[in-house]
C-alpha cells in the first residue's frame, strides 16, 4: 500500500521519479506526490488523483534539481486530497518526508510537537515525520535528527526523506513496509519494490526492518537505529523491464491472464522427476526431515492467496493424508491457534509484503513451527524471513486482480502435494498421475484461452445484471470463492461465492431470473450433486453459467450457457476452472467501463493491517 520513490545522482530527478510512481502506481492510486531540491530551494507538487493528475500539475513547469523523493498513495488516516498527499513537509519547508506504513503513536506525537509550536497542514499519521526531525534537527545533523525521530515512532514504515539544508544525501529507513536500494552507475533509485528500479539497474539491496541509509551520490551506508554499522548483500535482479510492459494487450489483466500457460510452466520446470512420481522443490530441501516429522499443516494468507491454500489443503489431506487447516493470516493472528514444532506453517503471499501474512508468519516462528513460503516476489519480506520456501516463478503480476500468481500458487500447492504425499501414503503410479497431468495443465489452459470470445459473448448477455452467486464443491468450492472475488473487485458488483451444498440452507432464497448463478461443475467426484443443485437453480427461474467438462451434453441441457474446460484429474480442476472466470469478470468489467488494472478503493499489496 503506497509506493514510495527516490532518486539522486547526476540526471534531473522529477522525470525519473515520475516514471517510477507510473510503475508503483497499483500499489496505490488516489493521489501522488514529489519533492525535489532544486537549487537551495525545496519544491514539492502534491495532486489528489492519480499519477497523471501529478504530472499534469507538473506541466512545463522546470524542475532541474538531480534529488528527489516521490510518493503514491493509498489512503489510511485521512481522506485523499491534495494536503493529504505525500510528501509531507516541516514547518521551515526544508525537511520533505515520504512514508508507507503507518504510524501508531502519531496523536501523541503530535501532540507533543504542537505544543512545540510546529503547525500541521494535513490529517495524515505521516506528518508528524517531518515535524519530528525537524525539531531534532535543531540541534543535531540531519541523520542524526532522523534516527532520534526513529527511536519515538511506533508502527510500520518505509521512509525517504530529504533536507534542503544537506541536499547531498537521502535518508531511508525500514520497520515493516518494504524498501529496495538500486545501486546505478554514479546514480541511486529507492523504492517499494523493483518494478521501480529495474529499467535503471539490476543491482539492488533489500533493506531489513529496523535499517537506516544515508544515500549519496557516490555511496550509501547502511546502519541500525543505534548508528551501528550493518553489512549488505548485493542481489541481481533477473526480472526485465519488457515483463513489465503491456505488450499489446489492452490492460495488465488480460497479458497476465495469457501468460498462464508460461507462468505455469516457470513454476513447475526443473522441479519433478516423472519416471520417480517425485517433486524437488530446492528451496526447502533443508527443512525435508522437518517435514516428514510434521503432525499438522497450517496455510495462512489473504484474499486469492488463500483460496490457493483452500485448494492445495484439499489437495494435501487427499493425497498426503496430513491434517490441513487453512486460516485468514489476520485471523490467525488474533486467534489462540494451537501450533508447535510439529507444525509447519505455509504462507501463500503474490507480493511477499502482505502485512497479516508475514505477522502470521512471525507469530508461528515464535511458537516453533517450521514456516514456509510460497511466494512471487523475489528477494520480499515473506521470501525472507520463512525458514525455507518455494517462489512461483510467476513474473510480475501487475494488475491488482491477482490471475497467474493464483494459477501457479495451485501448481506449486500441486508439486508439494507430491513431495509431503510421496514422505508418507503416496504410490509411485499416483505421484506419477500428479506429475503427468500437471505437465498437460499449460496446454490446456491454452484450449480454454482459445475460447475467449465465446466468453466474451456471454460476458454480453449478463453485463446489465446486479447479483452473482458462484457455486461450487470440494476443490472448486475455493474457485466459487475466486469467481466472486474477481467478478466484485473488478466492476462492484454484488457477487458472492458459495459452498453448493450450503444454497438450501439459506442463500437459495435470494435466487430468481434476476440473480444468475455461476456454477462450477467439471466432471469430478461431486458431479452428480452439482448437477442437482443446477437443477434447484433452475426450478427457481434463475439463470446458470455453467464451468463443465468438455464432452458433458447433459449440463448443456440444464444451463443457460456453458464454458467448457478441459478434463483432468479432479485435484487440478480448479487450475483449469478459473480461467473462464477470470475471462468473465474481465469483460464484464471492460464492457461496464470500470478501470481494469486499477479498481477503486484497492491496493496490490496490503502492507497496512
Ligand atoms: O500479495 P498477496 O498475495 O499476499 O495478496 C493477498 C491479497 O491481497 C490478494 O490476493 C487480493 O485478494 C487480490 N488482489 C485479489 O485479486
Amino acid at each position: 500500500m503506497c509506493g514510495i520513490v527516490g532518486y539522486i545522482g547526476n540526471k534531473k530527478a522529477c522525470p525519473i521519479l515520475l516514471e517510477g510512481l507510473r510503475q508503483l502506481e497499483y500499489r496505490g492510486y488516489d493521489s501522488a506526490g514529489l519533492s525535489v531540491i532544486d537549487g537551495e530551494r525545496l519544491r514539492t507538487i502534491k495532486s489528489v488523483g492519480r499519477v497523471q493528475e501529478l504530472e499534469n500539475k507538473i506541466g512545463e513547469r522546470n524542475i532541474s534539481g538531480e534529488i528527489g523523493i516521490a510518493h503514491t498513495r493509498w489512503a489510511t488516516h485521512g481522506k485523499p486530497s491534495d494536503k493529504n498527499s505525500h510528501p509531507h513537509n516541516d514547518c521551515q519547508n526544508n525537511i520533505s518526508v515520504v512514508h508507507n506504513g503507518i504510524i501508531e503513536n502519531y496523536r501523541e506525537l503530535k501532540e507533543f510537537l504542537i505544543k512545540k509550536k510546529h503547525k500541521f497542514s494535513s490529517e495524515t499519521d505521516s506528518e508528524v515525520v517531518a515535524h519530528l526531525v525537524e525539531e531534532f534537527n535543531k540541534k543535531v545533523d540531519f541523520k542524526t535528527a532522523v534516527l532520534e525521530a526513529l527511536k519515538l515512532i511506533k508502527g510500520t514504515y518505509g521512509l525517504a526523506i530529504i533536507s534542503s539544508r544537506e541536499p547531498d544525501k537521502i535518508i531511508v529507513a525500514r520497520n515493516g513496509s518494504p524498501l529496495v536500494l538500486g545501486i546505478g552507475k554514479g546514480e541511486y533509485i529507492i523504492a517499494s519494490d523493483t518494478s521501480a528500479i529495474v529499467r535503471h539497474t539490476d543491482k539492488v539491496i533489500y533493506f531489513d526492518d529496523g535499517e537506516v541509509a544515508e544515500i549519496k551520490k557516490d555511496g550509501f551506508t547502511v546502519t541500525n537505529i543505534k548508528n551501528k554499522s550493518v553489512k549488505k548483500d548485493v542481489t541481481i535482479l533477473d526480472w526485465t523491464v519488457e515483463r513489465t510492459q503491456k505488450e499489446g494487450f489492452d490492460h495488465f489483466m488480460l497479458k497476465e491472464i495469457f501468460e498462464q500457460p508460461e507462468a505455469i510452466l516457470d513454476s513447475i520446470r526443473g522441479r519433478y522427476i516423472s519416471a520417480k512420481g517425485a517433486a524437488k522443490l530446492g528451496g526447502i530441501e533443508n527443512v525435508i526431515a522437518r517435514i516428514r516429522e510434521a503432525e499438522k499443516i497450517m496455510i495462512v494468507a489473504c484474499g486469492t492467496a488463500r483460496l490457493a491454500g483452500m485448494v492445495g489443503a484439499c489437495m494435501l489431506e487427499e493425497y498426503a493424508g496430513i491434517a490441513t487447516e487453512v486460516d485468514y493470516a489476520h485471523e490467525f493472528r488474533y486467534r489462540k491457534s494451537v501450533i508447535d514444532e510439529k507444525t509447519v506453517l505455509i504462507a501463500i503471499s503474490q507480493s511477499g509484503e502482505t502485512a497479516d501474512t508475514l505477522a502470521a508468519v512471525r507469530e508461528a516462528k515464535e511458537k516453533g513451527a517450521l514456516t514456509l513460503g510460497i511466494v512471487n516476489v523475489v528477494g520480499s519480506t515473506i521470501a525472507r524471513e520463512t525458514d525455507a520456501g518455494v517462489y512461483t516463478h510467476s513474473g510480475p503480476e501487475i494488475a491488482v486482480a491477482s490471475t497467474k500468481a493464483f494459477t501457479s500458487q495451485l501448481a506449486v500447492m500441486a508439486l508439494i502435494t507430491v513431495l509431503f504425499g510421496r514422505q508418507r501414503q503416496m504410490s509411485l503410479v499416483t505421484g506419477q498421475r500428479i506429475i503427468k497431468e500437471l505437465e498437460r495443465i499449460p496446454s490446456k489452459i491454452k484450449q480454454i484461452l482459445a475460447e475467449d470470445k465465446e466468453i466474451l459473448k456471454i460476458a454480453k448477455k449478463y453485463h446489465k445484471y446486479k447479483n452473482f452467486a458462484y457455486l461450487g464443491r470440494k476443490y472448486n468450492h475455493p474457485i466459487a470463492f475466486e469467481g466472486a472475488i474477481k467478478l466484485k473487485e473488478l466492476t462492484y458488483l454484488h457477487a458472492e461465492g458459495f459452498a453448493s451444498g450450503e444454497m438450501k440452507h439459506g442463500p437459495i432464497a435470494m435466487i430468481d431470473e434476476n440473480f444468475p448463478c455461476v456454477f462450477v461443475a467439471p466432471s469430478d467426484s461431486v458431479y452428480e450433486k452439482n448437477f442437482s443443485g443446477i437443477q434447484e437453480i433452475k426450478a427457481r427461474k434463475g439463470k446458470v453459467i455453467a464451468i463443465a467438462t468438455r464432452g458433458d451434453k447433459e449440463i448443456a441441457k440444464v444451463a443457460d450457457d456453458v464454458i467448457y474446460i478441459p478434463k483432468t484429474l479432479e485435484m487440478l480442476t480448479p487450475i483449469l476452472a478459473v480461467i473462464p472466470l477470470q475471462l468473465f469478470a474481465y469483460h464484464m468489467a471492460v464492457l461496464n467501463k470500470k478501470d481494469v488494472d486499477k479498481p477503486r478503493n484497492l491496493a496490490k499489496s496490503v502492507t497496512v493491517e
